[in-house]
This record gives structure tokens, sequence and C-alpha cells, in this order.
């Protein structure tokens, strides 16, 4: 078990754009996987993307359980993907606040893909395929977006509607994504 140290904002680690993963049972892929989970859970994350411990490999993970705090919050099934495609359904896009464990202690209101299908594979090398929507796409999205360098303040339509997480929502004590 190894909880890395997360890049944060600023370091061109996180502008790169991430090569595909080796796969078939490599053993640098089952270390990374398990740093990338050690790391999440220790910072309490819906997501993390391998650039963000910088590791330039087309890997994600992420999930999101049931919280008592957020009672409405939709549960996205914890899962590691690697080398995924994305492919939005319908141009429909929904804004949503985000934050990133690389953009400690900030909110932006982000526009993404309200539907979409993501395929790739799991740690087996067993093919992903679903099609998902609302949060669950959200959360993929922002993730993989991590792989192609791009950190959500990129997307942010009104910047006005960017923040500190304890001014934006006060008294919330939300995680850093
Ligand atoms: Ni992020």
């Amino acid at each position: 078990m190894a909880i890395r140290e997360v890049l944060k904002m600023g370091d061109p680690r996180l502008l790169r754009i991430a090569v595909p993963a080796p796969m078939l049972g490599n053993p640098e892929l089952a270390s990374v996987l398990q740093d990338m989970r050690d790391t999440m859970r220790d910072l309490n994350g819906a997501g993390l993307a391998a650039p963000q411990i910088g590791i330039n490999w087309r890997v994600v993970i992420f999930g999101v359980d049931s919280n008592p705090r957020y009672p409405d919050a939709e549960i996205v099934p914890y899962t590691e993907l690697i080398n995924p495609t994305l492919t939005p359904i319908g141009s429909e896009l929904e804004d949503g606040w985000e934050g990133c464990l690389s953009v400690p202690g900030m909110r932006g209101l982000v526009p993404r893909y309200l539907k979409l299908r993501y395929q790739g594979f799991d740690a087996q090398g067993q093919p992903i395929d679903r099609t998902v929507h609302n949060f669950h796409a959200r959360v993929v999205q922002h993730e993989v977006d991590h792989l192609d360098g791009i950190l959500y303040p990129r997307r942010i339509r009104d910047l006005t509607q960017f923040g500190f997480t304890d001014v934006l929502f006060p008294g919330q004590e939300l995680d850093d994504d």
C-alpha cells in the first residue's frame, strides 16, 4: 500500500497527453492501480487519474458510495478503467459543480455531456462498455479529461462560477474530489 502525492494545478505533468497503458497482467499496472486506490481512499476522492500521481498512462479510477450527508447523490460503482474512450450520446450539456484533488479547496461550475458511452478495460483486461448519464457521466468526463491534460477550470464557461468551496458552500464541509 502506498499513498502517493497528488500533483497540483501548475505542475506541467498534469498537462501532458497520457499514453496507452500496458495491460494483460502487467505487474507495474497492478502496482499503479493499488497506489491509485490507496491515494483516492485516503483523500476521500470521487475519482483519480494516473497523471495526478505522475504516471503518464491512460488509467482512471472512480466511484462514489452512498453518503449520509448527500442522500440524493447518485451512487457510481467503483470502477478501474484502462485506455478509455468516450462517445457522447446526443449534444445536451448540463452544468454541475466539480472539484478536483489537483485543485484543492475549490469548486467550479462545468458543462458536461449529460449522456455518454464509455469503453475500455478493467484490471484483468476484460472489456468495459457502459452507457451512463448525469453524475456518473460527469465523473467519467472529468477523469478522462485528466488523460488529455485538461483540468476542469479550463472547462468553466463563466469564471464567476469558480471559487473556494468553503465560501461557495459554507458549512457543507465538502471534500475535494
Ligand atoms: Ni480531477
